[in-house]
């Protein structure tokens, strides 16, 4: 495991198990409070140099607990805390939502650039959309809590998307639960025709998008 977190579990404070729950539940709050804060100075910084913000909006969710035990027993695990702070990635959520797909790498490389932050894992389902049509950038990392026991490292999921792809997203998942993940046919096929018709539309509006900013520079 490697976070130093047994060592702390030893403490006398956490005898019963109801305030290891609180103390894993302070440690995603405070990782979640970390990550929204460092990716807003990230935001900031660079609209103060480049005048220009490619981050549109930042939303930052908890794991419900019904939905992390959900998540356990799916992937065969039993529904211990341990098991929920070794085996889930995201209990802590972060989704970056952005105008273009470029800005999607800026801040791929901008988070990666963090010294702090341990890359964990990448999965760039826009270069490989899966089955579904989804497409978003997603990368687990992990930073530093500074707990009066000591250091701690939170893991904490980063979805990184457009607009379009958020707008596709939330429908399709709207869709997967209204139907408990088995939606007819056709609505599958129409769901993956809205992908491909959103990678179109936002192609047409990045060479828009280039055009117009020729005209800031001459202006
Ligand atoms: P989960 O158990 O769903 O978290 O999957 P995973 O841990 O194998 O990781 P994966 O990269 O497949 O998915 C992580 C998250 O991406 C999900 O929790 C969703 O928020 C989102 N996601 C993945 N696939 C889809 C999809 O087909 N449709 C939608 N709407 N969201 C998806
Ligand atoms: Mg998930």
């Amino acid at each position: 495991m490697g976070d130093g977190i047994e060592l702390m579990l030893q403490n006398e404070e956490f005898i019963e198990e109801a305030d290891k729950r609180k103390w894993y539940m302070f440690l995603y709050e405070s990782a979640k409070k970390k990550i929204t804060t460092k990716l807003e100075i990230l935001n900031d910084d660079f609209q103060r140099t480049h005048k220009y913000n490619p981050i549109e909006y930042i939303k930052a969710r908890i794991k419900s607990p019904e939905s992390i035990s959900r998540k356990l027993i799916r992937n065969g695990y039993e529904d211990t805390l341990e098991n929920m702070w070794n085996n889930i990635h995201d209990v802590v959520g972060v989704r970056l939502v952005c105008s273009f797909i470029p800005d999607i790498y800026t801040l791929q490389s901008m988070i990666g650039n963090q010294q702090d932050l341990k890359l964990i894992k990448v999965k760039d389902y826009i270069k490989e959309p899966k089955e579904s049509g989804y497409k978003s950038f997603h990368m687990i990392v992990s930073l530093p809590v500074f707990s009066s026991f000591g250091e701690i490292r939170v893991k904490v999921e980063i979805q990184i998307r457009t607009i379009a792809m958020d707008f596709w997203a939330s429908l399709e998942h709207k869709t997967a639960y209204k139907f408990e993940g088995k939606p007819p046919e056709y609505i599958t096929k129409e769901l993956r025709e809205t992908a491909e018709m959103i990678t179109e539309l936002e192609t047409k509006m990045l060479h828009l998008n280039e055009e117009i900013r020729k005209y800031e520079k001459l202006g």
